[in-house]
């Protein structure tokens, strides 16, 4: 395995490849890799002769009072993981080669819209800045196949329509949530919860089961039951930010035509902002 720090080196092996006709799959993280992550590179090495993966910890996506200098860092531990499953090539850039003109003048992608609601509603500018290194980390790897986990399903739906948006010459892939045996999905901001808050998170995917059977069961209230559950979650000892249930492709408001449809829940647990959402279809 190629640690690969440098934008040219990358692009030298990257010509490598094209020559030799390999096809590449990419999967973009910021470390502190867990399963989650580790089988986003499994889909990869099935489905790709080569398979890059990055870390970089983008300071373009987190806000002024978020986590980024907090953000666990374990950079020997993600290369070992990686090595084990045979990524070809770790891209580590650094903020100064990515960012070169500073983070105030840099160019951005923005895909509106759906970048505004949900999450983006409560995390202004995060994703813009996910977009913008996306498409940066996109034109730098330049993949045939692009590997993206379901659990931030607000961002698989984004940077899909960012690919189609600008023509980009490759396959996003959504790889399902993986979760720990009591169903809390995994996450690197798993790592901020204590003791007892680790043993109370479950119960948000829990929440999140019991409104899709409901839904199943012919409820169509949505608001309804959205307000119903943020004051079961409250009662987890949580703190809801959002609960939604939407369309699964654009994320709208579900209309009566809408078959698949998306809950989407996040909620403070502590210092930890947790996310998961399920998707219910309607056909089923
Ligand atoms: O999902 C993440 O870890 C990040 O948003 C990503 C896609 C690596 C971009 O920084």
């Amino acid at each position: 395995m190629q640690v690969i720090d440098q934008i040219l080196t990358l692009r030298e092996a990257r010509r490598r490849w094209q020559v030799e006709g390999k096809t590449i799959g990419f999967v973009p993280t910021m470390g502190n890799l867990h399963h989650g992550h580790l089988k986003l590179v499994k889909e990869a090495k099935q489905k790709c002769d080569i398979v890059v993966a990055s870390i970089f910890v983008n300071p373009l996506q987190f806000g002024p009072d978020e986590d980024l200098a907090s953000y666990p860092r374990t950079l020997e531990h993600d290369l070992a993981a990686l090595e084990s499953l045979g990524v070809d090539v770790v891209f580590t850039p650094s903020v100064h080669d990515i960012y070169p003109r500073g983070l105030e003048q840099q160019t951005f992608v923005e895909v509106p819209g759906i970048s505004y609601m949900i999450c983006g509603a409560s995390r202004p500018g995060h994703f813009r800045g996910m977009t913008t290194i996306v498409c940066k980390l996109f034109n730098m790897v330049q993949p045939n196949h692009a590997f993206f986990g379901e659990k931030d399903y607000q961002q698989l739906q984004i940077v899909k329509a960012m690919v189609t948006d600008l023509s980009m010459n490759l396959t996003v892939h959504g790889v399902p949530t993986v979760r720990e045996a009591d169903g809390l999905a995994m996450s690197s901001r798993n790592n901020y919860l204590t003791t007892e808050e680790r043993e109370m998170a479950p119960r948000l995917y829990k929440l999140l089961r019991e409104m899709a059977d409901l839904i199943h069961l012919g409820r169509r209230d949505y608001s309804k039951i959205i307000s119903e559950y943020k004051q079961k979650l409250v009662e987890a000892g949580f703190s809801p930010d959002y609960i939604e249930i939407r369309a699964a492709d654009s994320l709208l408001h579900p209309s009566h035509e809408d078959e698949q449809l998306v809950i989407l829940i996040a909620a403070f647990l502590g210092k930890a902002r947790l996310i998961d959402n399920i998707r219910v279809d309607l056909e089923d």
